[in-house]
């Protein structure tokens, strides 16, 4: 699955699959500006770590389209630069596909806006295609720390949706599968914005992979019964130290696991690790809108003037983490060597 994120030449804009309304409605949401582009990524029409980064890449052309003609556009569009980077706080790869266009534009300031935007756009395309091949590469990294007959329980949605496809969390489960293994899957709900109900859900389902959704109150459960062999999530952010950031459950859902001597695996893109942040602590944690909490679609689900917690991730510390897969490599303990080593 691939088409959920889509340049289109004809109407020279990003069209994204809108995720808010899967499984039910297949909609299509269409950025052609900065403000659009910032409305996708702060209300979920696309969301997931690799995903928003390539999002982000394209929000930059789109961006230096939007300055076309400005007199003084050099500062106007760093500003813009500034809003897509910052639509959201906790997932780096936001920050660092701007960073990469902002370096790539340091390397050629005679660029006028247009030569500008042309440069940006085939740079996009190449953070687009490459991320379907890191994915692919996470993949390969990872299919053979599953066994045959495996059931493989993951948080939130790690997969094709949440990159450019293939997945993070998701690309041992492709892969092994692919090997010819039995591979059956536990997507936990994920409240409050559902992602493994209605998205791993949706996206393994028409793959053809055996899904199951459990609700995320289920796990501890699921797991003393011996219903659940591996557990595979994604990251937004993993620390210089290996603590990693996911979806708010992950934390719960790694000490449980530890608690049953179930292996925990991290499975992220080496651009979703940030040598600049030491440790979990330092990662900000995105404080969302109370309504995704106070309402299941249009039916309130709490009573008014109750106050709401809706914090979009936590942090599972390095030592719950049994290995990190990336596309280069299974990266264990001690975490703070693996990952130095990594960016040398
Ligand atoms: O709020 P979201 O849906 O953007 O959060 C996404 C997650 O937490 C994913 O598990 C993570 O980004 C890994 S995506 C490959």
């Amino acid at each position: 699955m691939t088409e959920h994120i889509q340049y289109s030449p004809d109407k020279d804009a990003l069209v994204l699959l809108d995720q808010r309304y899967l499984p039910t409605r297949e909609e299509w949401f269409v950025c052609k500006t900065v403000k659009d582009i910032c409305e996708a990524l702060v209300v979920m029409v696309v969301r997931g770590a690799p995903a928003i980064g390539v999002t982000a890449a394209y929000g930059c052309y789109l961006a230096a389209r939007e300055v076309a003609g400005t007199p003084d556009w050099k500062p106007a569009l760093a500003a813009k630069l500034e809003q897509i980077a910052s639509a959201r706080p906790t997932a780096v790869n936001l920050r660092w596909a701007v960073r990469l266009m902002q370096a790539e534009w340091a390397k050629h300031p005679e660029f006028s806006f247009d030569e500008l935007a042309d440069f940006w756009l085939a740079t996009a395309r190449v953070v687009h295609v490459e991320d379907i091949a890191t994915c692919e590469a996470i993949g390969r990294s990872g299919a053979d720390l599953l066994d045959d007959g495996d059931t493989v329980m993951t948080h939130c949605n790690a997969g094709a949706l949440a990159t450019a496809g293939y997945g993070t969390a998701l690309a041992p489960i492709r892969a092994a599968i692919a090997q010819g293994k039995s591979i059956q899957v536990i997507a936990n709900e994920t409240r409050p914005f559902l992602q493994g109900a209605r998205l791993t859900a949706y996206e393994l389902h028409k793959d053809g992979i055996p899904v199951k959704v459990a609700c995320d109150n289920a796990c501890a459960l699921l797991m003393q019964r011996g219903l659940v062999q591996k557990v595979i999530v994604g990251a937004d952010r993993i620390a210089a130290n290996g603590d990693a950031a996911n979806k708010i459950g992950t934390f719960g859902v790694a000490l449980l696991a530890k608690e049953f001597g179930i292996p925990f695996y991290v499975a992220a893109p080496v651009s979703t690790i940030d040598p600049e942040t030491a440790d979990g602590s330092l990662i900000p944690i995105e404080d969302r809108t109370p309504r995704e909490v106070t309402h299941v679609g249009h039916t309130q689900i709490t009573p008014d003037g109750v106050g709401v917690f809706n914090f979009a991730f936590d942090v599972t510390p390095a030592r719950l983490i049994h290995g990190i897969i990336t596309e280069r490599g299974v990266l264990t303990a001690p975490y703070t060597e693996a990952i130095a080593k990594l960016f040398k």
